[in-house]
């Protein structure tokens, strides 16, 4: 699901994240997808919050650096959001024409939305298949304006052409598709980053469920700082530095209470899932993000759920050359990667 915002040939993906700017460019060629560019550049924490951009310049700047050190000649972006102020929701509707479904939308819309229609940017898509009653299965994307034109024109102001808004689940997806094979079990991808987690469930390769739970690693950052009398940027140091040598046991602490939240939270939203929406239990879930690098959290994560748990690997189906990307570097960064990869994957017009 996208909002196409313009004309375009290559496009960068650009992941515009609470904790740092995810860059990613793929090339196509005859034996597949072959990684072009691959950057990070990180944000203090006031400069988005809660996924809102509250210092623009701040991340501008941090997207220009990003441009000029990776040497980026394509301009088109695709771009995502996610968060509070994005709503999905699936609905069955009597088959109609595109033409008078285009209409009915904002009617189903007004339904479920807590802000005006005049107030978001929309888009559908017709899911495949028809179910039971002859009707069909239409998901609808709605994005609040005001959030979605400042990432468009922080983009813009960066040098770049916004011309793809996609939703972070979706460029999650889109990146899983790309790497996994089909399966006819039911999949979630869970990407937990600093301030949002995404999770999107996948029956058959396609999408029935997906919501934003607002917690992230910023959470462990905070109990850093707090338990050590740290300031942000040593905290940060000390998650980064617990995958290497031993973690002292207070900080070992910390991370299991963090990693025993979240997976909280993760259990209570897949059986919400299991008990309303679908029958089948998640048979297995796929872990992204930044914050799926503490130690503890894959095992956590088994225990909690009782579930297969696997680490994503954004570049399973991507060739890089070893003499310009650092293999060490690609196996570090590449759970966090996933929706920058996916966002490189657009294409104008597909959906
Ligand atoms: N090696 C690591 N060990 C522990 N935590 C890590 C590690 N690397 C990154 N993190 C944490 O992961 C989070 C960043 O993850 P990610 O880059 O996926 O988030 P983001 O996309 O910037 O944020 P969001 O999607 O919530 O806007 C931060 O809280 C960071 O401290
Ligand atoms: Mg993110």
């Amino acid at each position: 699901m996208i909002f196409g915002l313009g004309k375009s040939k290559g496009i960068i993906g650009l992941d515009i994240g609470t904790s740092s700017i995810k860059l990613a460019e793929l090339k196509e060629t005859k034996r597949g997808y072959q990684l072009v560019s691959l950057g990070e550049s990180f944000l203090q924490p006031e400069s988005i919050v809660n996924k809102a951009i509250v210092d623009p310049e701040a991340v501008i700047d941090s997207i220009s650096s990003l441009i000029d050190e990776h040497k980026i000649k394509t301009s088109n972006a695709a771009i995502s959001i996610s968060g509070h102020s994005i709503n999905i929701k699936k609905v069955s509707l009597p088959l109609m024409e595109e033409k008078e479904l285009k209409d009915a939308i904002p009617w189903e819309l007004e339904q479920y939305i807590p802000h005006s229609i005049n107030d978001v940017n929309y888009d559908f898509q017709i899911l495949p298949g028809e179910n039971a009653e002859g009707n069909m299965d239409v998901l609808i994307v709605a994005a609040k304006k005001d959030v979605a034109d400042t990432y468009v024109y922080i983009v813009t102001e960066a040098g770049l052409n916004p011309v793809v808004l996609d939703v972070d689940a979706f460029a999650l997806e889109n990146m899983y598709e790309l790497n996994y094979e089909e399966t006819d079990e039911v999949v979630a991808l869970i990407n937990i980053g600093a301030s949002v987690t995404n999770i999107n469930i996948l029956k058959e390769g396609i999408s029935i469920f997906t919501r934003d739970i607002t917690t992230g690693g910023y959470q462990f950052t905070d109990a850093i700082k707090s338990e050590f009398n740290v300031d942000y940027d040593e905290a940060e140091r000390m998650k980064f530095s617990m995958g290497a040598g031993t973690i002292p046991p207070e900080l070992d602490r910390l991370a299991r209470d963090f990693t025993d939240s979240v997976s909280g939270e993760i259990k209570r939203t897949i059986d919400f899932f299991s008990k309303t929406i679908w029958k089948d239990a998640v048979q297995q879930i796929i872990i992204s993000g930044g914050s799926s690098k503490v130690p503890c959290f894959l095992e956590t994560l088994r225990e909690t759920l009782g579930t297969r748990v696997d680490l994503i690997d954004p570049f399973q189906n991507i060739a890089y050359s070893d003499s310009d990307f650092d293999p060490e570097y690609i196996e570090d960064v590449g759970p966090k990667m996933g929706v920058a990869i996916g966002l490189s994957l657009r294409r104008l017009g597909d959906r």
